[in-house]
């Protein structure tokens, strides 16, 4: 699959009920506050500017749609565990992002994202079993590739895949900088939509 457009829908503060989505399969990106999630959404749509990004954490405090090619949506949603955050606005950037896993019907996948030098943290754990919940595939990436060498890579990777009781395969490493594992992203996100055609018609 090609990416050949991609474009900013709405941003919502909390998701409706009987949200009833764009008509297309969402991809929803989760993760920790800046580990990467909107600079991963403007890397796959080659547009630096789409989602706003920051080097301050925090920086996504509601759920924005992008359309891409016209025929599936990504979903940048909040992230959790910012340390800096008043307990007040952790709560409500929770809500945000479990209003949304419960009221969409779209969703066909959920990227994870967890920051590829560090091992990820009692959040991301509690988030990834909260996710299993909805029976929806799962797919984690490592962002940040570019800031660890390449020897590191492996046992990088088995830290995260060891802690998430994941098969170390299964873990994408990618850099919003470099665009490593672009293609390997785009290839899933076309499986998950294909696979949730054929689950559909069976
Ligand atoms: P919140 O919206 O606060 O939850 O953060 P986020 O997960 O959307 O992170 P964002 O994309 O805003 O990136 C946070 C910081 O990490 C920014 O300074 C980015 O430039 C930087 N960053 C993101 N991805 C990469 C990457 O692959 N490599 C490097 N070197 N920096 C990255
Ligand atoms: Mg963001």
């Amino acid at each position: 699959m090609i990416i050949k457009n991609a474009r900013f829908l709405k941003s919502e503060s909390g998701v409706t009920k009987n949200y009833s989505g764009f008509g297309v399969p969402e991809i929803a990106i989760v993760g920790r506050s800046n580990v990467g999630k909107s600079s991963f959404i403007n890397c796959l749509a080659n547009n630096h500017k789409l989602a706003k990004t920051s080097s301050t954490p925090g920086r996504t405090r509601l759920v924005n749609y992008f359309m891409f090619n016209e025929n599936f949506v990504i979903v940048d949603l909040p992230g959790y565990g910012y340390a800096k955050a008043s307990k007040e606005e952790q709560k409500t950037w929770e809500n945000m992002i479990t209003s949304y896993f419960a009221e969409t019907d779209n969703l066909v996948g959920i990227i994870m994202l967890v920051d590829i030098r560090h091992t990820p943290t009692e959040n991301d754990k509690q988030m990834l079993e909260y996710l299993y919940t909805y029976n929806i595939p799962i797919v984690v990436c490592a962002t940040k590739q570019d800031k660890i060498k390449k020897s590191e890579m492996s046992a990088r990777t088995m830290d995260i895949a060891g802690t998430l009781k994941l098969a170390k395969e299964s873990i994408i490493l990618t850099s919003s900088e470099t665009r490593y594992g672009k293609d390997k992203v785009i290839d899933k996100i076309y499986q998950l939509i294909e696979n949730s055609k054929g689950g559909q018609n069976l």
